[in-house]
């Protein structure tokens, strides 16, 4: 059985990773609003794979036999200065990210919760890449400046994300 403070601190997570996909799935908008398919195809694809990151809590929370108490979802923003800025913003949030999983181990080794231990080392590695997907955009979006021809390049690039 999982204790009071881990299931509340796993839940807290499920909540952050909805929020991800919510900000990726507006963020989509954005692109889309400007016709960069591929940079719109690319955030839809992480967004999938953040709503997987909140079932895979889910599921684990109920197989220790934990409650799930899902929260409301606070509202993403919706519009970004430019694409570089829209991916800074992506590397940041990802970085908040990894912080809230860090503190999610802390709490489970105060808890001495050796199963959720070993669940969360999945999040530790998944945002090692998360970090390094955003981190090369926008390495490429500096690289490229105000050129449209290199943004054009990128967001083909993008489009091509399974
Ligand atoms: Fe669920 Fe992008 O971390």
């Amino acid at each position: 059985m999982i204790s009071p403070k881990m299931e509340e601190a796993l839940n807290n997570q499920i909540n952050e990773e909805f929020y991800s996909a919510y900000l990726y799935f507006s963020m989509a908008g954005y692109f889309a609003e400007k016709n960069l398919l591929g940079f719109s195809h690319w955030l839809i694809v992480q967004y999938h794979e953040e709503l997987a990151h909140a079932e895979k809590i889910y599921k684990y929370l109920i197989e220790r036999g934990g409650k799930v108490k899902l929260m409301a979802i606070k509202q993403p923003d919706s519009s970004w200065e430019n694409p570089k800025e829209a991916f800074g913003a992506v590397l940041n949030h990802e970085k908040y990210i990894t912080g809230k999983i860090n503190e999610l181990v802390e709490i489970a080794e105060a808890e001495k919760d050796r199963a959720t231990i070993a669940m969360l080392q999945w999040y530790i590695n998944e945002q090692v890449e998360e970090e390094a997907k955003a981190q090369e955009i926008l390495a490429k979006l500096e690289m490229v400046g105000d050129h449209a021809a290199g943004l054009l390049m990128i967001d083909r690039e993008l489009g091509q994300r399974k």
